[in-house]
C-alpha cells in the first residue's frame, strides 16, 4: 500500500506542490486549530443530493462544531445546468464537469449520490486516486464492483463510507462494521425495500391484487414508473450483498445473491398466508449454514408468522433483524428511502470522514478475511408452504405424502379444502434443503392426480421446527 498523508498523494510537479500545501493545511488542522474549511464536492443534486445541500447549509454551525472545522461546498456536479431543482444550491457551484470537480486539488471529500455504475465508478476511483475521502449511497456499484472500489480505497489510503447505500436513514452498516466487530453474526434477516413492503402491506390489509397495489404505490410516489429494480428484487439483492459482506467478513457480490421478486404473488397467496397466521414479506436473508462453514444470501418473498417483529413493519418502512452469538437478537427499524432520510445517513458519514481527515486517520477498511464460501440456493435449508390443486379421491393424500417422503422432506401440517371433485391441499414442511423441495415439486407436477401447483413459498422466522 502506498502511504498517503490525509488529503495528499505522491504526485510530482505542480500537483505535488498543491498536495503538499493541502497536507500542510490538514496537518495544521490536525493540531486542533480550526484553520480553513474542509471542501466537499457533491456528485448529483436529485432527491438525495438536494437534501444533502440543504442539511449542510442549515446545520453548518453544528456540523462545524461536531467536526472541528467548517465544511464548504466546493461544487455540485449535475447532468444539466438549466434544470429547475428543489434545492437552494448556489447556481455558481453547479457544474457539468464532474471529473474536473472530483480531481480539483482543493477538494477534500467527495459525496456521490448519482447512483448506477457509470460514471459514478470512474468518478469515485478518480477521487480516491487523488486521496480524497468518499461518501457514497451507491448500492448497485458496491454490490457489483465492491472489490475494485474497496481496493482503490486501500491502495490510496482513502476513506470509503457508504451507510446510505442500505436502508436509508437506518444506522445499520456502522453497527455491523464497528459495533458488532467483536461478535459473531449468524443471520441478518430484513425488509430492505420500501416499495415492495408497501405493495405487500397493501395486498395484506386490503386484499388488493399485485397490479392494483403497484398502481397505488406508483400514484403515491413510492414506486418508480419502471418498478423493475424494486419488484424484481434487484435493489434488495444489492443491499443483501453489502450486508452479507459486512456480517460475515466475506466478499459477496449481487451475482452471488439468489433473487426472486414479488410479481407472482397473488391475492390468494396473501389470503392463504393470513388464514395460517402468516404475512408475506420480501426478505433479504444472509445466513451462515448450519455448520457455519458457508453462507447463503437470498432475496425472495417469504411467509413469516404474524408474531414475528418483522411482520409489524408496515407501509414503506424498512427493518433489519440481526442475530449475533453474544449480542442476541437486534432489530433496526426506520425509513429506508427518501431524500431527507438518506441524506441523514450521508451527513453522518460526512462528519465521520471529516473527523478522520482532521485527525489524520482513516476509518476501517473492507474486511474479507473469513472468505467463506457462498453456497448455492439448493443448499439453503428452510421451511415451505405448498398449495396443490388435486383430484379429490381415495389415495391422493398418500401419493402426495409419498413424493415428499421420497425426497426426505418432512411434512409438518396438511390442510384440505374441497370443491366438488377437486380439492386444494395446503402443506407446510419441516426444514428441508431447497434442492430437495424443488425435486419434490417437480415430482408432484408429474403426478396425474396433481392438477396444478399454484403456490410454493418459503416460511421464515420460525426456526424451532
Ligand atoms: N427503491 C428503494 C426502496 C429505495 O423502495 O426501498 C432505494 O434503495
Amino acid at each position: 500500500m502506498k502511504p498517503v498523508a490525509p488529503g495528499g498523494s505522491a504526485e510530482p510537479g505542480a500537483a505535488g506542490a498543491a498536495a503538499a500545501e493541502r497536507r500542510g493545511r490538514h496537518e495544521r488542522l490536525g493540531t486542533g486549530r480550526s484553520e480553513g474549511p474542509l471542501k466537499v464536492a457533491l456528485l448529483g443534486c436529485g432527491v438525495v443530493g438536494s437534501q444533502v445541500v440543504r442539511l449542510m447549509h442549515e446545520q453548518a454551525d453544528d456540523l462545524a462544531a461536531r467536526i472541528g472545522a467548517p465544511l464548504e461546498l466546493a461544487g455540485v456536479a449535475v447532468r444539466r445546468l438549466g434544470r429547475k431543482r428543489d434545492s437552494d444550491v448556489d447556481p455558481a457551484l453547479l457544474t457539468t464537469d464532474a471529473e474536473g470537480l472530483v480531481t480539483r486539488d482543493d477538494v477534500d471529500i467527495v459525496i456521490e449520490v448519482i447512483g448506477g455504475i457509470e460514471p459514478a465508478r470512474s468518478l469515485i476511483l478518480a477521487a480516491m486516486a487523488g486521496g480524497k475521502s468518499v461518501v457514497t449511497a451507491n448500492k448497485a456499484l458496491l454490490a457489483q464492483d465492491g472489490a475494485v472500489i474497496h481496493g482503490a480505497a486501500k491502495e490510496h489510503g482513502a476513506d470509503l463510507y457508504y451507510e446510505a447505500s442500505v436502508a436509508g436513514a437506518i444506522p445499520l452498516l456502522r453497527p455491523l462494521r464497528e459495533s458488532l466487530a467483536g461478535d459473531r453474526v449468524h443471520r441478518v434477516l430484513g425488509i430492505v425495500n420500501g416499495t415492495t413492503n408497501y405493495i405487500l402491506d397493501k395486498m395484506d390489509t386490503s386484499g388488493a391484487s399485485f397490479v392494483d397495489a403497484l398502481d397505488e404505490a406508483q400514484s403515491l410516489g413510492y414506486a418508480e414508473a419502471d418498478p423493475t429494480a424494486d419488484v424484481e428484487g434487484f435493489d434488495a439483492a444489492a443491499k443483501a450483498a453489502i450486508l452479507a459482506g459486512l456480517a460475515f467478513h466475506t466478499r459477496v457480490t449481487a451475482a452471488d445473491v439468489h433473487r426472486e421478486g414479488i410479481t407472482e404473488i397473488t391475492a390468494t397467496d396473501v389470503a392463504s398466508a393470513k388464514a395460517m397466521g402468516y404475512v408475506i414479506k420480501l426478505l433479504a436473508i444472509c445466513a451462515r449454514s448450519d455448520g457455519g462453514g458457508s453462507v447463503g444470501v437470498r432475496v425472495h418473498p417469504a411467509m413469516i408468522p404474524r408474531s414475528h417483529p418483522l411482520a409489524g413493519v408496515r407501509e414503506a418502512y424498512n427493518a433489519v433483524f440481526v442475530e449475533a452469538e453474544s449480542g442476541g437478537q437486534l432489530m433496526f427499524y426506520g425509513k429506508g428511502a427518501g431524500g431527507a432520510p438518506t441524506a441523514s445517513a450521508v451527513l453522518g458519514d460526512l462528519v465521520a470522514v471529516a473527523r478522520n481527515r482532521l485527525a489524520g486517520t482513516h476509518g476501517p477498511q473492507e474486511s474479507t478475511y473469513a472468505d467463506l464460501r457462498v453456497h448455492p440456493m439448493g443448499e439453503t435449508v428452510t421451511r415451505y408452504h405448498v398449495s396443490l390443486d388435486v383430484a379429490d379421491k381415495p389415495g391422493v393424500l398418500a401419493r402426495v405424502a409419498d413424493m415428499f417422503a421420497k425426497q426426505d422432506v418432512s411434512i409438518q401440517t396438511v390442510r384440505q379444502e374441497g370443491h366438488g371433485d377437486e380439492a386444494q391441499l395446503v402443506l407446510v414442511t419441516h426444514r428441508a434443503a431447497d434442492s430437495a423441495l424443488s425435486a419434490t415439486i417437480e415430482g408432484l407436477r408429474e403426478l396425474d392426480i396433481v392438477r396444478d401447483v399454484p403456490s410454493v413459498m418459503r416460511v421464515e422466522g420460525e426456526d424451532n421446527h
